[in-house]
């Protein structure tokens, strides 16, 4: 409905800038917005404001022009000026009940792409494989995921990677301290974590160790057979530790998305020949350094982007650069997106630049970086657990399904250990999921177990119980919507309400594809089951007064529940039909 609007003022344009009311060579980035107040109609344009400035003329009059040059449009009822001069626009509700209805009768919910589809690398999780996945990955691992989804759901053909660390000097010493314990390595990988701290360990008391695995990281990455094999042993069981987590978490990833570091490691001579080629290369003190004119630290000084170390080992910026240039030519990307830390900031603009200035990607390629905040503790500080260890994301798991599973236990008592096991599973993995997505991923975050298992307010328990609602009125029914005719038409306030939020689905996740943000659909999901409730409080559905009447709220109530369910999905969500 945006975009109709937006084409309809543009239609408006064309003409008063034909009829000379408007100078030429105007082309201003038409902003439609939905109204907060459904007296304000129900999209509002600031249109007339932004152009009175260079048409020269008040607000309100240019409003009155544009109104008069407005095509009529089946969609919209009618057009008022108000305030300063908003064009505010009312969308016709038999057009409106039309559009549902072909959303109805579309498996994907009459939503489509508002660009031309796209190939995207989406960058996401890319663990440390040296010690176990804890909490800071979580936010790379299920915003990356809600954005390829949505990505894909709208038709783009979306290529995740998963940029595990699995290269550089730590692994030296995990192939020191493996070496060292041939017999129960392999129990002892259970854990990793105590592995990674137990050759630490050696690693800071040993002078003699320290040089053994300084030397068997130079090994590596020469290709020794034998340190390749430890290696390969060490990651596989590592990476196993990672696939257990994401199926768990229901994460759509698998080995197959898998391109670590070390994937790069033969491209990066390469890569070091072609920046020197392209006179991109200086030495700072016996670096080999990008300096780039936009990049000077505070005291206005350049900052160099590392790419080679003094001793000829390679560094992260360089891997990042030879992957660049992979997913412009071998995976073809039309965009890259990368879901990493925001502290990472600095590198992937500095990344990103050189990899244009020494023509590794196309011009057109887009390439972003979707950082986002801090996962904080309930107290605002760094999540620690209480001996101020990092917190591994398996326990934090294990914590909120049982967590989940004494309050769906204490609701509902009489359901069997099995069902209640299965309900615990979805709204506790579904909780820390949704609260970590319902946020802007730029801010940081508190991690709260009470506040993200709470039925109340924009939390996945309150979003789930809202579809098995909706579910419950087919089961009541018993009946599904294909099997019951009629048709929408919106009378009742509630029910208009309801529809004009139904119908911006499409807009949402168009939203979501452009920015990276997944919280725009929390925000619109929380939004359509608050809305959906006052419709079921005022609207009598199965005790409507007649059959049209009831069927036309049924088709309303199925939309939203399958509205419901689809949103919840692309935000990685599984629903329940009952809790
Ligand atoms: N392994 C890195 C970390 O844990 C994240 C890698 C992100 N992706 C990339 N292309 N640099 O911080």
């Amino acid at each position: 409905m945006k975009d109709t609007i937006r084409h309809l003022i543009q239609q408006a344009l064309t003409r008063l800038t034909a009829e000379g009311v408007l100078p030429e060579g105007l082309s201003p980035v038409i902003q439609v917005e939905n109204t907060k107040d459904k007296s304000n109609g129900d999209f509002a344009s600031n249109i007339a404001m932004m152009l009175a400035k260079p048409a020269a003329m008040k607000p309100r009059e240019l409003a009155e022009k544009l109104v008069a040059a407005l095509p009529d449009d089946a969609q919209v009822s009618k057009v008022e000026i108000a305030g300063p001069g908003f064009l505010n626009f009312f969308q016709n509700s038999d057009a409106l009940a039309q559009r549902l209805e072909a959303a109805l009768a579309d498996a994907r919910l009459g939503v489509r792409k508002a660009g031309p589809a796209q190939r995207v690398v989406v960058d996401l999780s890319a663990p440390n494989l040296a010690k176990e996945m804890h909490v800071g990955h979580l936010r790379s691992t299920i915003i990356g995921d809600g954005v390829a989804r949505v990505l894909e759901f709208l038709g783009d053909t979306v290529i995740r990677q998963n940029h595990v660390g699995d290269w550089g000097t730590q692994f030296g010493m995990l192939l020191a301290y493996m070496q060292e314990q041939p017999v129960d390595s392999e129990a002892g990988l259970a854990d990793l974590e105590g592995f990674y701290r137990a050759a630490k360990k050696r690693f800071d008391e040993s002078s003699e160790f320290a040089d053994r695995a300084r030397q068997l990281v130079v090994q590596l990455q020469a290709g020794d057979a034998d340190c390749l094999r430890l290696w390969h042993r060490f990651n596989d069981i590592s990476l196993s530790h990672c696939q257990a987590l994401y199926d768990r978490l229901g994460v759509k990833l698998s080995m197959a998305d898998v391109k670590g570091e070390s994937a790069y490691n033969d491209d990066l001579a390469n890569v070091i020949a072609d920046l020197k080629a392209k006179g991109l290369l200086s030495e700072s003190e016996g670096a080999q350094c990008v300096f780039m004119d936009e990049f000077k630290n505070a005291e206005g000084n350049p900052l160099p982007l590392i790419v080679q170390k003094a001793g000829g080992g390679y560094l992260y910026a360089t891997t990042d650069l030879a992957a660049t240039r992979y997913r412009a030519s071998v995976l073809k990307a039309d965009r890259v997106l990368y879901f990493v830390d925001q502290r990472q900031a600095l590198h992937f603009q500095m990344v990103f630049a050189a990899a244009r200035l020494a023509g590794f990607v196309p011009a057109e390629m887009q390439l972003e970086h979707m950082g986002f905040g801090t996962m904080n503790g309930a107290d605002g500080r760094p999540f620690k657990t209480r001996d101020g260890g990092t917190v591994k994301l398996v326990d934090l798991i294990n914590e909120a399904e049982e967590r989940a599973y004494s309050l769906v236990k204490a609701k509902n008592p009489e359901l069997d250990d099995t069902e209640l096991r299965q309900i615990a599973r979805a709204v506790g993995v579904g909780a820390v999921k949704y609260a970590d997505l319902s946020k802007h991923r730029t801010s940081d975050y508190s991690f709260n177990f009470e506040l993200m298992l709470s039925f109340e307010g924009n939390t996945a328990p309150y979003l789930l119980y809202a579809y098995t609602r909706v579910a419950s009125v087919f089961r009541k029914l018993g009946k599904s919507v294909e099997e019951i005719g009629g048709q929408i038409s919106l009378g009742a306030e509630q029910e208009q309400a309801l529809a004009g939020k139904l119908a911006q689905f499409a807009d949402v996740l168009n939203g979501i594809a452009d920015k990276g943000t997944p919280h725009l659909l929390c925000a619109y999901l929380y939004d359509l089951a608050g809305l959906f409730s006052s419709f079921y409080e005022n609207c009598p559905i199965l005790s409507a007064e007649d059959e049209a009447l009831r069927n036309s709220r049924l088709r309303l109530a199925a939309l939203t529940g399958r509205t419901l369910k689809q949103g919840l999905e692309l935000l990685g969500l599984d629903t329940l039909e009952r809790m």
